[in-house]
């Protein structure tokens, strides 16, 4: 595992930015898996300003979205569809058809688990999953308790975890209380994991995940076990460290 801790945000974005344009660069069909939440955003700007600037060319990425909220249509603005879209597809030449992104209104929702998996595999895997932590230590949406091996399926989402998102929805109850989500064993099957934190807020679920051991109750442990995890830290998200 490969730990940088950087002085601010905007120092972790830019590196966050760097490895992301080197993988582009290397492989220019490589298989992206995305993350929402506030924390890569500074990322996918940079994403956007790249390919403004002619730098990347995002003609022959396929993507894959980590998870997405159970009953939000994709045009809701709290849904990760929208908000990919929004923050980074619309602004850059992906192909919409390599797009994927789980769609929380399906009916038969372990079917469409089934053949998300497949798409990933068809696609040859992920080259390269970026990755958020929540506040208890989640991945994506594998919540404290979570399967290590689990893969793509439906999950209830914690108190702790609907408390954290309530900021966007306006209210508690308005914060959807099931997510279909990449499953552990999925994320952790990606060739390489580019793991990013910044805040306070962060610092003692990132103490967990470096230094803690590997438990299903903190589900972020998991990435010690992964050959090329790269934690992008800020100060403040290292400071128990
Ligand atoms: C959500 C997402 C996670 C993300 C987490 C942290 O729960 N499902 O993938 O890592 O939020 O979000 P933020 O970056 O806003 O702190």
């Amino acid at each position: 595992m490969l730990v940088e801790i950087f002085p601010n945000y905007e120092a972790l974005s830019n590196r966050a930015y760097e490895i992301v344009a080197t993988e582009l660069r290397r492989k220019p069909n490589c298989v992206l898996g995305f993350a929402t939440g506030s924390t890569p955003l500074g990322l996918y700007q940079r994403l956007v300003e790249g390919y403004q600037r002619g730098e990347l060319d995002f003609a022959k990425v396929v993507t894959f979205n980590l998870d997405e909220y159970v009953g939000l249509p994709p045009s809701h603005p709290q849904s990760y569809h929208y908000f990919m879209w929004e923050n980074l597809f619309k602004h850059i030449n992906i192909n919409p058809s390599n797009v994927h992104i789980p769609n929380g209104m399906v009916d038969d929702i372990e079917f469409h688990c089934e053949w998300y998996e497949e798409q990933i595999r068809r696609a040859g895997g992920i080259d390269l999953q970026i990755l958020g932590i929540g506040p208890n230590g989640h991945l994506a949406f594998n919540e404290p308790g979570s399967s290590l091996g689990s893969r793509t399926r439906i999950k209830t989402l914690s108190r702790a975890t609907i408390q954290a998102n309530a900021r966007f929805f306006g209210s508690l109850e308005a914060v959807p209380r099931y997510a279909i989500t990449m499953g552990i064993g999925t994320i952790m099957e990606a060739r390489k994991l580019l793991l990013l934190a910044s805040g306070k807020a962060k610092a003692r679920a990132v103490r967990a995940m470096l230094e803690g051991p590997i438990s299903a109750m903190v589900p972020a442990t998991i990435v010690q076990l992964h050959r090329f995890a790269h934690v992008l830290l800020d100060a403040e998200a290292a400071s128990e460290l």
